[in-house]
C-alpha cells in the first residue's frame, strides 16, 4: 500500500477522509481547540483536535500527546480559515479534523529537538532524532535519488556491478589502513579497502571491461569538512578506453545528477596540471573565486634593490603574486598579512594600485623598470600580493582564497574543471620519488627513459568550486611497467612481489588496457545540496577524531576476544 505523502494534500483534498501516521512536531493548546503539527518524511500537516478533554470527540486524550510521540490519526481535510493560512509550509492551506487517533509509542522528554540546532557530540548520541528533521530527511532522499540515477546510468551502458572485498590486503592510497585481525592466521591482518582500485583493475583482467560500484572505503586520516574515516565512492573502470572516453562517460552522468537537481552546470573547462598550480596554486583551482590569478614575477625582482625579493630569488625561490581589486583598509591589509604569516608565509608585500600609481611603504626601493613591469603585469586598480618564502605559490594561493571570500569575491553556481595531466611522480620529505595520484597510473612518454622521474601523467580530476569530486586515470596494464614504477619509487624486488605480485600476475597473463575514475560521492552530494559538510548527507557520520558517539566506536573489546585473536593491548 502506498502511503498518502503529506506535503501533497491541499485544498483539492476538502472533506476527504484520511489517515496518516507520523511524530507530533509541535502542540499548541487553545483551551478547548488543541493544534498539533504531524510531521513524516513526507511533510507536515496541521492536526485540529475539536477539544482537549478526555475523550472528547476525538477518540482519546488528545492532551496526553507530547511532541515526539508516535500516532496513527484519521480525520477530514479542510481548508483553513483565510487569516490562519500558513505559507511557509506546502500544506499550509489546510487542516486535518481529526476525529479519531492512536498513540502508537510515546516518547521520553527529549534532548533536543529535531532540527535544533546542538553541538556534534549530542547530534551523533541522538542521531536518529537529529535525522528526523526535515532537511536531514530531505539529504538522505538525495542520497537515495543520486545513487538511483547512477545505478540506471551505468545500467544502461552496460557496465556491471561487482562487488569487491571489504577484507582484503592494503592498496596504497597514501592514507593509513584500518586493520582488522585475523583468528585464523593469528598476528596477520586484512586492511578495509581504501577504495577497490585493485581488485577493479583484476575485474578488467578478468574480462569484465565495464565496471561500475557504490561502494564504502576505508581511510585513516586526519578528518576535515569533506573527510570522513569511511565514506562511499561512486567507482567505476572501463577496458579499451581513452581518457577521453572515460572523461566523457563520467561528465555524462555528472550532468544528469546535476539537471536531475535543477542545477545548471556549465561545460567543464579542461586545465592542465602545470597551469592549475601556476595559476591558483593549487590542483583544485577555484574558478568560481572572482579575483586575479597568480603570476610570477620572479624575473622582476630577480636583480631588485629590494633585497627582501632578490636574496629570496637568489635562494632559488619563486615570486607568486595576484591583485585583488577593491580598495584596502589598512586594518585588512594587516590582517592579510597576518592570515599570510598564519599560512606559513613568512613575507608578505603589498603594493597598492591606484591608475599609474604604485604605493606600499617599500615602493621606494622599487627601480622605474620594477614598476613598468608590475603595471604591464596586473591591469587594473587593487591591490597586489606578493610572496616569497616556502612555496610562494601554493601559499599565495591560500591566501587569495582567504582574501576573496572575506570580501564576497565569490561568483554564484558551479564551475567545474577537468585538471588534467598531473605528474607522475613528486619527491617525498625523504627525497624519493612518490606517485602523486597512486603507483598504477600510466605515464605520458617512456618510462623506462632518463626523463621517467619527471613524466606526466594519464590523469583526471574532476574539481568543481575548488573540490575535488573525483578522480581518475588510466592504467600500466603493463607488467613491465608497473615494475618500474616499483622500482623508481624504491620499492625492491621482494618488497612488490610481496605487497602487488597478484596484480603483476593479473597484468603478465594478458590484460587489457583500461581506466576509470572514482567520485567521492558525499562530495558531489553536498554540493548538490549546498551544504558545507559532508556529514549532512551520511546517516551515522563520525566525530572529528573518527568516533561514533551514538555506538560508542571504537570500543574496548573483551581479553577472551583478544586472546582469541592471538592480541595485547599496549597497557597490559
Ligand atoms: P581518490 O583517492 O582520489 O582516488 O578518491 C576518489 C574520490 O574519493 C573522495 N574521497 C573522500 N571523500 C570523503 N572522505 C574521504 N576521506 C575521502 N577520500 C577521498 C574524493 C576523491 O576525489 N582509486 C582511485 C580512483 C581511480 O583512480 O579510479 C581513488 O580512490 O572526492
Amino acid at each position: 500500500m502506498e502511503a498518502l505523502s503529506i506535503n501533497s494534500i491541499n485544498a483539492g483534498y476538502e472533506n476527504r477522509d484520511i489517515e496518516l501516521s507520523g511524530w507530533i512536531d509541535s502542540i499548541r493548546d487553545h483551551g478547548g481547540v488543541m493544534f498539533a503539527d504531524l510531521r513524516n518524511r513526507s511533510g507536515k500537516i496541521q492536526l485540529v483536535f475539536d477539544s482537549s478533554g478526555k475523550d472528547s470527540g476525538c477518540g482519546g486524550d488528545a492532551a496526553a500527546l507530547r511532541a515526539e510521540f508516535v500516532v496513527r490519526v484519521r480525520g477530514s481535510v479542510a481548508r483553513r480559515p483565510e487569516d490562519s493560512v500558513n505559507k511557509k509550509i506546502p500544506t499550509g492551506e489546510v487542516e486535518l479534523k481529526v476525529s479519531s487517533f492512536e498513540i502508537l509509542n510515546g516518547a521520553l522528554p527529549l534532548p533536543f529537538y529535531p532540527g535544533e540546532k546542538v553541538g556534534d557530540e549530542a547530534a551523533l548520541k541522538y542521531r536518529f532524532l537529529d535525522l528526523r528533521s526535515p532537511d536531514m530527511m530531505r539529504n538522505l532522499e538525495a542520497v537515495d535519488r543520486l545513487m538511483r540515477i547512477t545505478r540506471e546510468y551505468f545500467s544502461q551502458l552496460g557496465f556491471w556491478d561487482v562487488p569487491t572485498p571489504m577484507l582484503t590486503k592494503s592498496t596504497p592510497e597514501g592514507a593509513r589502513d584500518y586493520l582488522v585481525p585475523s583468528r585464523t592466521k593469528p598476528g596477520s591482518f586484512f586492511a578495509l579497502p581504501q577504495s577497490p582500485q585493485l581488485f577493479k583493475q583484476l575485474l578488467m583482467a578478468s574480462g569484465v571491461e565495464r565496471y561500475y560500484q557504490i561502494t564504502r572505503c576505508f581511510r585513516d586520516e586526519d578528518l576535515r569538512s569533506d573527510r570522513q574515516p569511511e565514506f562511499t565512492q561512486i567507482d567505476m573502470e572501463m577496458s579499451f578506453a581513452a581518457s577521453s572516453d572515460i572523461m566523457e562517460t563520467v561528465w555524462n552522468l555528472v550532468e544528469k545528477i546535476f539537471t536531475a537537481f535543477e542545477h545548471k552546470l556549465p561545460p567543464a573547462v579542461l586545465m592542465k596540471y602545470e597551469e592549475a598550480m601556476a595559476s591558483y596554486g593549487s590542483d583544485k583551482p577555484d574558478m568560481s573565486l572572482d579575483t586575479g590569478l597568480l603570476a610570477d614575477i620572479t624575473e622582476i625582482f630577480r636583480k631588485s634593490e629590494f633585497k627582501v625579493f632578490s636574496s629570496s630569488v637568489e635562494k632559488g625561490n619563486k615570486i607568486a603574486a595576484f591583485l585583488c581589486r577593491g580598495d584596502f583598509s589598512r586594518k585588512e591589509l594587516d590582517d592579510a598579512v597576518e592570515d599570510a604569516k598564519k599560512l606559513g608565509a613568512g613575507g608578505l608585500v603589498w603594493i597598492k594600485k591606484g591608475g599609474e600609481e604604485l604605493k606600499c611603504p617599500v615602493a621606494k626601493l622599487f627601480s622605474d623598470d620594477e614598476k613598468n613591469a608590475l603595471k604591464e603585469k596586473f591591469p587594473g586598480d587593487g591591490v597586489i600580493f606578493a610572496g616569497s618564502t616556502g612555496d610562494s605559490f601554493a601559499l599565495m594561493g591560500e591566501l587569495r582564497k582567504i582574501l576573496a571570500l572575506r570580501r564576497g569575491l565569490k561568483k554564484e553556481g558551479f564551475f567545474p574543471v577537468w585538471v588534467v595531466e598531473a605528474p607522475l611522480f613528486e619527491k617525498n620529505s625523504e627525497g624519493r620519488l612518490q606517485a602523486v595520484h597512486h603507483p598504477f597510473t600510466a605515464p605520458i612518454g617512456d618510462i623506462f627513459s632518463d626523463e621517467a622521474a619527471s613524466l606526466k601523467s594519464h590523469s583526471y580530476d574532476l574539481v568543481i568550486n575548488g573540490e575535488e569530486i573525483g578522480g581518475g586515470s588510466i592504467r600500466i596494464h603493463k607488467a613491465r611497467e608497473q615494475i618500474r614504477v616499483f622500482e623508481l619509487m624504491g620499492i625492491s624486488g621482494n618488497e612488490y612481489r610481496e605487497k602487488f605480485g597478484f596484480l603483476l600476475d593479473a597484468l603478465s597473463y594478458g590484460c587489457p588496457p583500461h581506466g576509470g575514475f572514482a567520485f567521492g560521492m558525499e562530495r558531489l552530494a553536498v554540493k548538490l545540496l549546498g551544504l558545507d559538510s559532508i556529514k549532512d548527507v551520511i546517516a551515522f557520520p563520525k566525530t572529528q577524531n573518527a568516533f561514533c558517539p551514538l555506538t560508542h566506536a571504537p570500543d574496548v573489546v573483551s581479553k577472551r576476544q583478544l586472546r582469541e585473536l592471538g592480541l595485547k593491548t599496549a597497557d597490559e
